[in-house]
């Protein structure tokens, strides 16, 4: 599984007041559609759909054209992660029936929001009884739905989630020249984090290409217990 964030030279990927989340140049836009013509599926939590204008698709042709190339199909799948269901089923995702949307939730999802979200996608998944076990999750995706190469696009309690289950082998990192600040504004991962130094993720820097102001960044995961 692959995670791609840009995030501000302070770490933040969003404004303490969420009033700002887009701010990487046109070439790291680029970026994230050139990865995603590299995944079966995409996937995003409940806050980052529903407070951006995001359709988690392929893009223009020239994309899904490569998305064929690779043998892949020529729209990726998309899956929204929501353990209580508090997606707002107005959101843009929604607006785009171009492949099938998932979403991974646990049993907190009440009955109405089921039957709220139910006609919007194509199929709601059960993963756990409290928390989603990211590890059930994407077995199911692979068994259910062909999923080999899973791109995570945040936001940051999600990929928390993700790091702590082990289950993220690269991370894209696209570090932008500007400083957010503020106590409250979400960072790349965060969530419930690592509680001792045994239990953080330790990265290995793969690439750094410098394109203007910007860094991208390639980190592969180290195993754990190295
Ligand atoms: N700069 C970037 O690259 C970038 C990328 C992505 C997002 N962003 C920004 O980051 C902010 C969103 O980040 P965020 O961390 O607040 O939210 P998030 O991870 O996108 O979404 C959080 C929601 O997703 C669900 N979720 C996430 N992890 C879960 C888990 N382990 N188990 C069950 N449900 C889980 C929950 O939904 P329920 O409440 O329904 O349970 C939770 O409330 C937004 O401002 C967004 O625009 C920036």
């Amino acid at each position: 599984m692959l995670v791609n964030m840009a995030m501000t030279a302070d770490g933040k990927i969003a404004t303490a007041n969420r009033a700002v989340s887009s701010f990487g140049s046109a070439r790291d836009h680029e970026h994230l559609l050139e990865l995603r013509t590299t995944a079966d599926a995409v996937m995003a939590g409940a806050r980052t759909v529903d407070s951006n204008p995001i359709n988690l698709g392929p893009g223009p042709a020239r994309f899904r054209r490569q998305r064929l190339k690779r043998g892949l199909a020529e729209y990726n799948l998309r899956v929204i992660v929501s353990g209580s269901g508090s997606i707002n089923p107005r959101a843009e995702v929604f607006k785009h029936r171009f492949s099938p949307i998932i979403i991974l939730t646990s049993q907190r999802m009440s009955a109405s929001s089921r039957r709220r979200l139910r006609p919007l996608v194509d199929e709601i998944k059960i993963c756990g009884q409290r928390e989603i076990n990211f590890r059930f999750a994407v077995r199911w995706l692979r068994e259910q739905w062909g999923v080999k190469r899973l791109l995570c696009e945040g936001g940051g309690e999600l990929n928390d989630a993700l790091f702590r289950a082990g289950l993220v082998d690269e991370l894209h990192l696209t570090v932008c020249p500007r400083i957010f600040g503020g106590r409250g504004a979400p960072t790349i991962v965060d969530g419930l984090g690592a509680a001792s130094l045994p239990a953080t993720t330790l990265l290995s820097l793969k690439s750094a290409r410098r394109v203007g102001d910007e860094m991208f960044l390639v980190h592969t995961v180290a195993p754990r217990g190295t």
